[in-house]
């Protein structure tokens, strides 16, 4: 059953094109605001429908498998995603090796179409099939003392180039803090377009959380542990200046090699002008998560 956050972009949110040509007119000989529409390029909340899928999995970060933007394509045919089990450790009340199947069950899978703002300032928008992280970790009881969630990615060297390679350290580890885990944006997503998930986008079940750059969304999940320390997180670990833990996306904070103001939405053409990125996304509804939190400190 479709279930549309509201900030899910649909095809209903979709604004025909030629009356956002014709609104861009009118802002334009409005006196005052002419430099305005110039000077900005159009945000991709009034005019977008999700990428293909076609760009949504041939344009792929997943060291596992290479660090090509098309090797996660041509490499992870071979991966094994079944049979496939999740340890969940920590300060739960049932720790246990649970088969993708039985996490899952009784519990409701919904379409989300979410915009993925990757830290490299690109953007696609994707359709995804998932099951909201708070209904998981609710279904395996938290304990009290539990203040964050880690993760951990499968190592398969016999089907991962990219791990025989050793081109980062591996498994890829990320995390979150409990209450952001906890949030309704929150996906553990199985699927892309109605269909399993591909292997080269996370088979068979990877983490979404659309408000933070495309890194923390960690793919082919083994282990879910409730922690009460921040965890380790790859990025993180490989390069703490220029990746932080929370990774909110922020305009505002740009990257220390380039700016993270606007981004190139995949798929839009070669002309195609950037986008301006959005606080959190466009996911305003995060911002409570952050009160009194200085973002710029905290990045
Ligand atoms: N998860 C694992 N295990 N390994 C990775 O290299 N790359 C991250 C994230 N999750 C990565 C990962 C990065 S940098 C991004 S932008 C997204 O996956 C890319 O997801 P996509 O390929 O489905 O667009």
């Amino acid at each position: 059953m479709a279930y549309r956050w509201k900030n899910d972009l649909t095809p209903a949110h979709v604004t025909p094109k030629a009356l956002w040509l014709n609104r861009r007119q009118l802002i334009a000989g409005t006196a005052g605001l002419g430099a305005l529409a110039a000077a900005g390029a159009a945000h991709a909340a009034d005019d977008l429908t999700p990428n293909t899928i076609e760009e949504i999995t041939n344009y792929n970060n997943y060291y596992e498998f290479g660090t090509g933007k098309t090797d996660p394509a041509a490499n992870a045919g071979a991966m094994v995603t079944s049979p496939w089990s999740i340890k969940v450790d920590g300060m739960v009340d049932k720790p246990g090796d649970y088969s993708l199947a039985d996490l899952l069950d009784g519990l409701t899978t919904e379409e989300r179409i979410y915009r993925f703002r990757c830290v490299e300032a690109w953007s696609m928008v994707i359709p995804w099939n998932g099951v909201e992280l708070a209904d998981v970790l609710n279904k395996v009881g938290v304990q009290s003392g539990a203040k964050y969630v880690a993760f951990e990615t499968i190592v398969q060297p016999e089907t991962m180039p990219g791990v025989r390679g050793n081109v980062i350290p591996f498994p890829y580890v990320e995390g979150l803090r409990l209450d952001e885990a906890m949030h309704p944006l929150t996906l553990l997503a199985t699927g892309i377009y109605g269909n399993p998930i591909p292997n080269q986008s996370g088979a068979p079940i990877r983490l979404v959380v659309p408000w933070k750059y495309g890194f923390k969304s960690i793919k082919a999940i083994v282990r879910i542990s409730l922690v009460d320390q921040e965890p380790p997180t790859t990025w993180n670990k490989l390069n703490a200046r220029e990746y932080g833990f929370y990774s909110n996306v922020n305009p505002t904070v740009d990257h220390p090699r380039w700016s993270q103001a606007t981004e190139r939405l995949v798929g839009g053409g070669l002309f195609a002008a950037r986008q301006d990125t959005l606080m959190f996304n466009g996911y305003d509804e995060v911002a409570g998560l952050y009160e009194g939190m200085d973002l710029k400190a905290n990045f």
